[in-house]
C-alpha cells in the first residue's frame, strides 16, 4: 500500500493479441498521462505473455497468472485496455480477471475499449457489475470508448477520445488515491 505522499501504484492491464491493437494505442496514451500526473505505472501486456485460461485449479500458479495477480495486489487503480469481442471484453482480459480474483477487492478499475462500431458502448457494463458485486472494486464510471475512426495508420487522431482518455487517468488517479487505504 501506498503511503499518502509515495507515488500512487497503478497497473495498466493491455489485454488485445492484435498486432496493430487501438487498446494498446490508448493503453500507451493513458500511460503517458499518468506518469505526467507522478503515478508509478506498472505495465503488463497480454501480447507478450501466455496467460492460461481458468481451471480454477492449477492454472492460479501459473508464472504469468501470478504476474497478473500480484501486480493488480500492488496497485491501488487498474486500468484495463480490451477490444470489444462479442458484445463484451476479450476472452484474455476475462481470464486475466478470472485468475487475478480477489486482488481486485477494493480497487479502482477504469476501461479503455476498442471496438469496431458504436453499438456495442455497453458491452463493458456487465464485467463491471461483476466486479462490484464480487470483489467491491470502485468502477470510473466514465470509461473510454473508441472506434476506428478514432485511428489512423496507428496513432489515435481523436481529440475527443483523447480527451476521454486524459479525463480517465485523472478521474482514476483521484479515486484509487481516496478510495483505496493506505498504510
Ligand atoms: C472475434 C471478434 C469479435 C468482435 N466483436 C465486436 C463487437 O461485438 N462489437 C464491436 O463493436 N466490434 C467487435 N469487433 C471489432 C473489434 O472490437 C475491433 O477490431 C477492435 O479494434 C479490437 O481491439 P484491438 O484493436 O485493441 O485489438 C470484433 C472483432 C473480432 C475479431
Amino acid at each position: 500500500m501506498p503511503s499518502s505522499t509515495s507515488p500512487l501504484p497503478i497497473l495498466i492491464l493491455s489485454t488485445s493479441l492484435r498486432a496493430q491493437s487501438h487498446s494498446r494505442i490508448l493503453a500507451q496514451r493513458c500511460r503517458k498521462e499518468l506518469e505526467s500526473l507522478g503515478c508509478e505505472v506498472r505495465w503488463i501486456d497480454l501480447a507478450e505473455r501466455e496467460l492460461p485460461f481458468c481451471d480454477a485449479g492449477g492454472c492460479y500458479g501459473h508464472p504469468h497468472a501470478v504476474e497478473v495477480r500480484e501486480a493488480v495486489e500492488w496497485a491501488s487503480g487498474i486500468v484495463l485496455a480490451t477490444p470489444i469481442y462479442n458484445y463484451t471484453l476479450c476472452g484474455q482480459a476475462k481470464a486475466a480477471i478470472e485468475l487475478a480474483g480477489k486482488a481486485f477487492t477494493g480497487k479502482v478499475v477504469g476501461f479503455l475499449c476498442a471496438a469496431g462500431g458504436e453499438r456495442s458502448y455497453m458491452s463493458i457494463l456487465g464485467i463491471a457489475n461483476s466486479l462490484m458485486l464480487d470483489f467491491r472494486t470502485w468502477i470510473a464510471p466514465r470509461f473510454v470508448y473508441a472506434t476506428y475512426s478514432a485511428f489512423e495508420e496507428g496513432a489515435l487522431v481523436s481529440e475527443e477520445i483523447e480527451a476521454r482518455v486524459v479525463e480517465l487517468a485523472t478521474s482514476l488517479s483521484e479515486a484509487s488515491r481516496s478510495l483505496v487505504p493506505t498504510d
